[in-house]
């Protein structure tokens, strides 16, 4: 489109704006209408928040929760009952759903991704540069990945020890509806992950390569 066109169709919108703008009263909005709760301001402090409500079932006799996206944290399905927090001394995730117990007990073990260490090994140059890899760089945080490292370390990396900073209980109820519709990239997305541990973008499209 010529430049003149666009300037004359952007003034012929401005003006059709100002016009529909001038022609209607302002719209005015209830405190009722505004936020979750639903009340006015002065009475807020007295909704009650919906009752958290985790599956009370015991690991073996949960159902587990369809994964949010490609890939995501699944929810842990079952009681966490004694299990939280978890302590250097005391990790009984680990005890289900390390690779040589979990087919067993009927849970999917802790994937490849959480025995794998994708932190480049990094000391900074006595000219005070940062090296990673080996290699002396300017910029830390680089889109194209090239300093992520995928080291295969054949055990549980400490970097995963702590499950439930990824992993979380889900509440039954809604606060807020949810219409978000996942474009699983693999046909069994919606309950087991793909990433096989080849290439960090793997099984995704949401980063370009
Ligand atoms: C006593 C064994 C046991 C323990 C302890 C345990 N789990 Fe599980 N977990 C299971 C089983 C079995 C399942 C499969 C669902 C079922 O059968 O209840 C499961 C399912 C899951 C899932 C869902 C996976 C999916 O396919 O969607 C996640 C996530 C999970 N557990 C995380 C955890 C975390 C985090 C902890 C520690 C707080 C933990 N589990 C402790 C046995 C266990
Ligand atoms: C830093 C975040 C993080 C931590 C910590 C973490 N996970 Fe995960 N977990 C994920 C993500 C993301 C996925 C899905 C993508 C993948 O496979 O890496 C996943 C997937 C899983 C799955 C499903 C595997 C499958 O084949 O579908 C299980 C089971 C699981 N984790 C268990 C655990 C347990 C047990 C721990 C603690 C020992 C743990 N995770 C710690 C982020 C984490």
């Amino acid at each position: 489109m010529k430049l003149v066109t666009k300037l004359g169709l952007g003034l012929a919108v401005t003006s059709f704006i100002v016009f529909i703008g001038c022609s209607q009263a302002q719209p005015t909005y209830s405190e009722e209408s505004l936020g979750l709760r639903k009340v006015d301001l002065y009475t807020e402090n007295t909704v009650m928040p919906e009752e958290t409500k985790y599956n009370k079932a015991s690991p073996s006799s949960s159902k587990t929760i369809a994964r949010a996206f490609q890939d995501a944290p699944p929810m842990i399905p079952h009681d966490t009952e004694g299990m939280l927090p978890i302590t250097v001394n005391n990790n009984q995730c680990v005890s289900c759903h390390a690779p040589e117990v979990a087919p067993s007990l009927g849970a999917l073990p802790y994937p490849k991704s959480h025995m794998i260490n994708f932190r480049p090994d990094t000391h900074l140059a006595k000219d005070g540069k940062i090296v990673k890899n080996g290699k002396e760089i300017d910029n830390t945080s680089s889109e194209k990945l090239e300093y992520v490292t995928i080291k295969n370390i054949n055990k549980l990396s400490g970097a995963r020890f702590n499950c439930s900073q990824c992993h979380a209980p889900q509440s039954e109820g809604e606060l807020v509806g949810n219409t978000f519709q996942p474009d699983f990239t693999n046909k069994d997305g919606m309950k087991k992950s793909s990433w096989t541990g080849s290439k960090l973008t793997e099984g995704l499209d949401t980063l370009m390569e």
